[in-house]
């Protein structure tokens, strides 16, 4: 089969490579779109450790059915279908409390680091097993469905965050994450929504994803914003969605007394911790990791038109096109969101 191969660091080729084994409880899936993460492009040049070659990586995708193992009944081909990108072991305690995201021993699709390698879908076929794949409803597109991991990350963020209807919410960064959190509130039933970025298009995108009013980091306190826009007090929820010592610490100043302040951004390894603000002011720190159980909710709501995917979307792009779409999402190109790529 044809695959998009990390043949070293920075080093992406099309090449022709053994077809996945389908196993008795495997669903092989023909490829139809697979969605370029930020964890891919921060793996590519090794930054991570996560994608260490060679490694087919991938892990955002949708397609049809071409095989299904003896043990599968769920499923027949030509199904059209996604999966989850995280592969749980279904047996350890978390698994079995319904919490497969903090699974002691799960495997991601398209990751290759110290402990294993798991080839992704970036690729004709990948093979799945059956208890992370989900039916993708006539009313969603492939490339919709390839967009359902980053969705459901936004939607765990967002039941984590607790709350009521009307409440006041700050989602800082306007990336992927952050734009899909910002929809999440909206839907959540959130009252006004601030979103926060250094980037403009990334705060134009943010409006039309549901923000009412937009701050530039770069040019304003965020914390004393905030305060203004919510009488004096600080919002009722802040969504954390960039990861980094700043923001982490404008995040817990723009929070209210007895708020949550809900953590995604992951990119720093130690951030520090104002610990006697978060005392006397009884806020809540939420750590929130990928997603558990969350992707039929995804689908529906993505089916529904309550989730839009569409204006993140900004290329769809032929396998042979991989290189050059890394590179330019490696080198930040401007108003490139999420790219798509169609084996
Ligand atoms: N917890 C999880 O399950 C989970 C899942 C996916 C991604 N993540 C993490 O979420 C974070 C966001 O991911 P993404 O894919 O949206 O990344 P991204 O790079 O697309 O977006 C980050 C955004 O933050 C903005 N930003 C950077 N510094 C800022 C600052 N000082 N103030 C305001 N905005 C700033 C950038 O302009 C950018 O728009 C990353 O840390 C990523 O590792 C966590
Ligand atoms: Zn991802
Ligand atoms: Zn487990």
């Amino acid at each position: 089969m044809k695959a998009l191969l990390l043949e070293d660091y920075k080093k992406l080729t099309v090449v022709d490579f053994p077809e996945p084994e389908t196993g008795p409880d495997d669903v092989l899936v023909r490829v139809a779109s697979c969605g370029i993460c930020g964890s891919d492009v921060h793996g590519f040049d090794g930054g991570s450790g996560r994608r260490i070659p060679p490694v087919i990586m991938g892990h955002e995708a949708s397609g049809t059915v071409a095989q299904t193992g003896s043990n599968v009944k769920r499923f027949k081909q030509g199904d059209r279908v996604t999966f989850d990108s995280m592969i749980n072991c279904g047996r350890c305690p978390y698994c079995r409390k319904g919490q497969p995201n903090l699974c002691a021993d799960r495997r991601v699709l398209g990751v290759s680091c110290g402990d294993y390698r798991r080839h992704g879908a970036f690729a004709e076929y990948v093979a799945v097993p059956q208890h992370i794949v989900y039916a993708v409803p006539d009313t969603v597109s492939f490339d919709q469905a390839a967009m359902v991991e980053p969705v459901s990350v936004a939607l765990h963020a967002a039941n984590l965050a607790g709350g009521g209807l009307g409440d006041s919410c700050v989602v800082v960064g306007a990336g992927m994450i952050g734009l899909l959190t910002v929809q999440a509130m909206r839907i959540k039933g959130c009252g006004q929504i601030i979103a926060v970025d250094l980037d403009d298009s990334r705060l134009a995108l943010a409006k039309t994803s549901g923000a009412d009013v937009t701050i530039n980091a770069k040019n304003t306190s965020v914390p004393e914003r905030v305060r203004e826009l919510t009488g004096g007090e600080g919002a009722d929820i802040v969504m954390e969605a960039v990861g980094t010592n700043a923001t982490v610490l404008a995040s817990i100043d723009s929070v209210r007394k007895g708020g949550t302040v809900v953590l995604i951004g992951n990119v720093t390894k130690d951030t520090a911790l104002p610990l006697q603000s978060v005392v006397t002011r009884e806020v809540r720190l939420q750590g929130s990791c990928a997603s558990a159980n969350d992707y039929t909710a995804c689908l529906d709501l993505i089916g529904r038109g309550a989730f839009r995917v569409e204006p993140m979307i900004s290329a769809t792009a032929p396998l042979e096109r991989g290189a050059e779409m890394f590179d330019r999402l490696y080198a930040h190109e401007a108003g490139l969101t999420k790219v798509i790529l169609k084996p």
